[in-house]
């Protein structure tokens, strides 16, 4: 189109010419008016794209650590630790770089890895796991999630996801057609009501995704709870999903209860793990897969075509590191502990109320006694008056949200939480004002 209009224009001017390149102009300027031509060059519009995606917004994780940034505030946002992990697991992975293979590992996972999940999850799980056929490794969780839900769910099947939930399930549900059916958690102990289930599940429901321990909440689900999930399902073909990737980040001494060692649901689970959380190094994302064969066969059919394999020498390292002795998965355990405790006092004194934490990198706060009920714009100001930033709760659900709770993550070492206790102390009265 430009290139036309240049042309009549630099042509002769016949009438026809000038004609056609007024025409041309008015073209031009109508077309470079339209969202998609930016500077002149085409854009895609969004409704040109997959409107699911396309329509998604920037993620509250992304918009608080943009206004972290911008008013150089602590970020108790995202959650990663300060703990740079374990010194001997990154040392396997750096002499594996040097030193190893670096080609395409296998798809389903190194042999040495998949026999390293069946010998952790025995020891640390009581499971029975076979490393050949019921063991799969995934470039992160999220890799997990997306290929057992894309793996597993139909277009027209329901599935039923308990809110707040990971921000993942949501859009890849939708992606694969299925029908979200919602349970509603709400705080303090973020347990479902088993009446609230029963409610969702019906013939067509093909999927459960659970999240245990719970991110935002830091809250366990007891065994009870996992046996009650498993009766609400007796006599249908649904299969759960467990994102299990805060298994190992458990306080108080509690056990961690795997889907799988839940009577009836052993065979029809798909229990999902993540190295990132189990050794604080969230950015290496190695997810870990177990389920039975019939149906871990379908997930790593979805696997093959989204990430197919996972760096061999980070893999190798996970393989050590899911060997290590229990004194580090105890330390590990003590000094986040010991976090959300100091971090938990922290915010007691500077007037919240703070909500149990069980597990997780996270501890939430209650605005209800404050009088407050806009956790988002709580946020917002927060970031900008107190210079810490956190996440409302309610951006983890859909429909209706909890909107008087806010999450901190609290696995920063003390002189970063010591700051951002004295921040919060500072700021706390206006903010409750
Ligand atoms: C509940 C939950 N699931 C999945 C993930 C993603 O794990 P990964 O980084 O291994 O993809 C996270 C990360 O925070 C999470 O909290």
């Amino acid at each position: 189109m430009r290139r036309l209009a240049l042309t009549c224009t630099r042509g002769v001017a016949t009438p026809s010419h000038r004609l056609d390149a007024t025409l041309a102009r008015h073209r031009l300027r109508v077309h470079l008016a339209r969202p998609n031509v930016i500077d002149g060059r085409h854009q895609q519009r969004p409704s040109a794209m997959n409107p699911l995606f396309a329509s998604l917004p920037t993620t509250i994780f992304e918009e608080m650590s943009q206004l972290a940034r911008a008013h150089g505030a602590i970020n108790l946002g995202q959650g990663f630790p300060d703990d740079p992990g374990p010194e001997d697991v990154r040392r396997k992975a750096a002499e594996a770089v040097v030193d190893g293979y670096n080609q395409y590992p296998s798809m389903m996972g190194i042999p040495e890895l998949r026999r390293a999940i069946a010998e952790h999850y025995r020891h640390h799980q009581g499971l029975d796991i076979d490393a050949d056929t019921e063991c799969m490794v995934t470039s992160g969780a999220t890799e997990a999630l997306a290929a057992s839900i894309l793996g597993l769910v139909a277009p027209g099947d329901e599935v039923v996801l308990f809110e707040p939930a990971y921000d993942a399930y949501l859009p890849l549900v939708r992606q694969a057609g299925g029908i979200p059916r919602l349970v509603k958690l709400s705080p303090p102990d973020w347990r479902f009501d088993p009446a609230a289930l029963a409610a969702v599940i019906s013939p067509k429901t093909k999927l459960l995704v659970i999240n245990n321990p719970l991110n935002p909440a830091g809250a366990v689900w007891p065994r009870e709870d996992l046996e009650a999930l498993a009766k609400a399902i007796e006599g249908t073909d649904a299969i759960v999903v467990s994102d299990e990737v805060w298994e190992h980040v458990i306080f108080d001494g509690r056990p961690h209860v795997t889907v799988l060692s839940v009577p009836g649901l052993r065979e029809r689970s798909v229990k999902i793990g993540s190295a990132g959380k189990i050794f604080s190094l969230t950015g290496w994302k190695v997810g870990l897969v177990v389920a039975a064969p019939p149906i871990l066969r379908v997930v790593a059919k979805a696997h093959q075509f989204l990430a197919f394999t996972t760096a061999p020498n980070l893999q190798t390292a996970v393989a050590y590191g899911l060997g290590k002795d229990d004194a580090y998965f105890v330390d590990m355990r003590a000094r986040l502990q010991g976090q959300r405790d100091y971090f938990s006092a922290g915010l007691k004194a500077a007037g919240f109320t703070v909500l149990p934490s069980a597990g997780t990198y996270f501890v939430c706060v209650d605005l209800k006694p404050l009088g407050l009920s806009d956790d988002a714009a709580f946020c917002k100001r927060l970031v900008a008056e107190a210079k810490v930033a956190a996440i409302p709760v309610s951006a983890f659900y859909s429909g209706d949200a909890v909107r008087h709770v806010v999450r901190f993550c609290f696995a920063k070492n003390e002189a970063t939480l010591d700051e951002a206790i004295a921040r919060l102390v500072r700021a706390a009265p206006a903010l409750a004002a």
